[in-house]
């Protein structure tokens, strides 16, 4: 069988994205893009065989590549997508495959027009074995009904905000940018959708930096099914990065640590908490990408479908809502 012909622009986390299409057995890993030139050797030094280039239009319009990974600048995200699917390539791009909702109406309508084409995100959450442990267990039963969920995104790197490209952007949104791994983290667990949300935020960690947009946001969230919860996004924590996350169910208490979790089964305090130890995050940042070729090949589904990807950055896009306006406000599905 033919090899997926696949390549990368932006070689910050992107090269995780060629590290994962390089040791592929599917793909082959033709060409790397960054527009930094340093940046550019530097990576492609370690891919002999991947042609290197600056421009990103050397790789979206090559009509011999099939595969593209975005991990641009996320107010890039929108333009390369829609043009790699107008040049028929499957498209894996990082979260936050766009930034405004208008935005991911136009992707919907482009994809519609390539039916044949596939598009994933980087929602690597899904992939932590202590977060796959859970899943497991919540899909077992061991939980009964959840009835609450949350989770925080506490970043603990303040300075990519207040010194880096993501403060410089017109708008970079936290909660587009942190805020969606937990957001789908949480519908993933629940196997459910996050309809309402009410949220508020503050910029008090970043004042002075020019940072323009909330560095801490905190949104209480509605299910479907009747389920409540939180989803936290924290730039400015003073704590290296972290996900706390409670689950509550009639029957089960999951609550995340950093060297393991606890599972509470009874209310009885001399009932002592299951210890569970499995990694966290203990992931690669290519981790998705062999599902995600897989789905091309139609070998299997994505981790993270395409509704996914829709469905995390709408509820980002109401809770950025709510936070600025002041009032709940009901998620619109794209
Ligand atoms: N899923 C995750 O866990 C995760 C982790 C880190 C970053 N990200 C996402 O990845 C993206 C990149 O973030 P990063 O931390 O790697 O940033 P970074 O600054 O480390 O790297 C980005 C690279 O992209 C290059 N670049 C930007 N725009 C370009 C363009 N138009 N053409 C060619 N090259 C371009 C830059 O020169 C830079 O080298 C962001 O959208 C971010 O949200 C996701």
């Amino acid at each position: 069988m033919k090899k997926l012909r696949a390549a990368v622009i932006g070689l910050g986390v992107g090269e995780k994205h060629a590290e994962a299409l390089a040791e592929n057995a599917d793909c082959e890993l033709v060409a790397l893009c960054d527009q930094d030139p340093q940046k550019l050797a530097q990576v492609a030094s370690h891919f002999a065989g991947a042609r290197a280039v600056e421009k990103d239009f050397e790789i979206l319009d090559d009509p011999s590549i099939d595969l593209v990974c975005i991990a641009s600048y996320d107010d890039m995200h929108f333009t390369q997508t829609m043009r790699a699917l107008d040049h028929g390539k499957h498209v894996f791009v990082e979260k936050p495959f766009v930034v405004h909702e208008h935005e991911a109406r136009a992707v919907r309508k482009q994809l519609e027009k390539h039916k044949d084409l596939r598009l994933s995100s980087n929602l690597i959450l899904r992939r932590s074995p202590r977060f796959v442990d859970l899943h497991e267990r919540i899909r077992r039963g061991d939980f009964g009904q959840l009835y609450h969920l949350e989770a925080d995104y506490n970043y603990g790197r303040l300075e990519k905000i207040t010194k880096g490209w993501r403060g410089r952007l017109d708008f970079y949104s936290a909660v587009h940018g942190g805020g969606v791994h937990v957001a789908d983290l949480l519908m993933w667990l629940a196997g459910d959708r996050i309809i309402e949300v009410s949220a508020f935020g503050n910029a008090i960690v970043s004042a002075g930096s020019g940072f323009k947009n909330f560095d801490n946001v905190v949104a209480a969230v509605r299910f479907a099914n009747g389920a409540v919860g939180k989803v936290g996004v924290n730039f400015g924590c003073v704590m290296p990065h972290f996900h706390p996350v409670e689950i509550y169910g009639t029957q089960a208490t999951f609550i995340n640590g950093r060297e393991c979790a606890w599972l509470y089964t009874a209310r009885d305090p001399e009932t002592a908490p299951l210890r569970i130890g499995t990694d966290y995050p203990g992931v690669h940042k290519g981790d998705l990408i062999a599902g995600f070729v897989n789905s091309i090949l139609g070998q299997g589904p994505a981790d993270v479908s395409e509704e996914d990807v829709f469905a995390s950055l709408s509820v980002c896009c109401a809770i950025e809502r709510s936070a600025h306006a002041g009032v709940p406000v009901r998620v619109e599905y794209v």
